[in-house]
């Protein structure tokens, strides 16, 4: 029988990049190694600021060419403000990813783990577990707009959110069949139809019409305002949340912080189709303060391997690898210190790999 195979293209990045990503490599043999399927590492110095103050560029020219083909990346963080600022390093690398191989899903799961204290009181593990599913690509970041008689008294400035039937199906799409394939079956969506009265009315007729095609999945949509307190309030009311750029943007910020430090949240830009290779990265950045410490959270990065292997078709690994990783930070000898514990970046790691095998 023929093993199967999936290519991976590394890139660790700058600072703790560098620590992590060695971990989540790690977690990736033992739960490939048990599993029973084969990974393939190509690893890239590019996208790091050192390739920077090399080439004087984040990424050489035929970037596209060298990781395009890949089954997927697996990203560190990028990121030295003390050598090059950060809107170069970061629109000259993640920023040409997402945008390049078309990753419009933004996924970013929100679980509250053991061993990590929850700002929400009197919440425990299992009670708050769903995922925030981001629209990427376009809504209200669009470069669509401008400024007029700057400086003067008449000053005019406006900024077009652009929505589109395409763009907007295809992301609910994504999501819909998230929540197909989740236990309890359950959809909202961010809206905002009252304020906002032409693209939020739009975006909730496409959630309309495509729900049907879903019969089994229950949907319902909350304004965003009170979609943010009900976060807060009532996590365990969430299964998947989906959202336009925007209000995806600050739900998958405050969805996380609900459930501990960002030291353990992990991050996917996905291409659903495959065209192009999707992202799978901590949401953390280089952490310059700590970096060359070795005290980092491996856990952030070591997640997104598992949402990488549950995009890459490999649902029981994935999940073998988030049941690793809820025994280990149970254990608060093996908790780095960012979560009070004494373990090193390396002993956390090694303790997941452990647990996988
Ligand atoms: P950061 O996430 O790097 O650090 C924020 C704070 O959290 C720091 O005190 C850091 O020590 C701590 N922290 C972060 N990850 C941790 C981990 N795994 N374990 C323990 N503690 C952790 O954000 P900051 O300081 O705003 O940015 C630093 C650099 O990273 C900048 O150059 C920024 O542009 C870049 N960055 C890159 C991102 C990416 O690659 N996706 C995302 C965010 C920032
Ligand atoms: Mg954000």
């Amino acid at each position: 029988s023929t093993v199967r195979r999936h290519r991976i293209a590394v890139i660790a990045g700058d600072g703790i990049g560098k620590e992590v990503v060695p971990e989540g490599l790690r977690v990736l043999e033992a739960v490939s190694r048990r599993y029973g399927f084969g990974l393939e590492y190509d690893h890239f110095d590019f996208a790091s600021c050192e390739y920077y103050l090399r080439h004087g560029a984040m990424m050489p020219a035929d970037w596209k060419q060298q990781i395009g083909s890949h089954d997927a990346i697996f990203f560190g963080a990028v990121g030295w403000p003390e050598t090059v600022p950060d809107h170069i390093s970061l629109w000259g690398s993640l920023i040409q990813f997402r945008r390049e191989f078309d990753q419009y899903v933004n996924l970013r799961p929100v679980k509250l783990m053991p061993g990590v204290p929850s700002p929400l009181a009197g919440r425990k593990p299992g009670d708050i577990d769903f995922y925030v599913v981001r629209e990427n690509t376009e809504g209200e970041y669009s470069s669509i707009g401008g400024r007029m008689f700057p400086g003067t008294d008449r000053e005019i400035v406006m900024q077009e959110t652009v929505m589109t039937r395409v763009g907007i199906d295809r992301v609910l799409k994504y999501a819909f069949e998230l929540a197909q394939r989740r236990e309890k079956k359950h959809l909202t969506s961010a809206t905002k139809s009252n304020g906002i009265s032409i693209t939020m009315p739009y975006w909730d007729e496409r959630v309309e019409a495509m729900a049907p095609q879903y019969a089994d999945v229950r949907w319902d949509k909350y304004h965003i305002d009170i979609l943010t307190a009900h976060f807060v309030q009532h996590p365990d009311w969430f299964d998947v949340v989906v959202a336009s750029n925007l209000f995806g943007d600050i739900l998958s910020d405050l969805g996380p912080a609900c459930t501990g430090t960002i030291g353990i949240a992990p991050a996917a830009n996905i291409n659903p189709e495959r065209v192009f290779p999707s992202l799978f990265e901590p949401v953390h950045g280089s952490a310059p303060d700590i970096a060359g410490k070795w005290i980092a959270n491996p856990v952030g990065q070591i997640w997104s391997a598992a949402l990488m292997l549950d995009h890459l078709g490999e649902r029981e690994a994935a999940a073998a690898i988030v049941s690793a990783i809820e025994r280990v930070l149970a254990e608060p000898a093996l908790r780095t210190r960012d979560l009070g514990g004494p373990a090193g970046t390396i002993a956390c790691g090694q303790a997941i790999a452990d647990a996988v095998e």
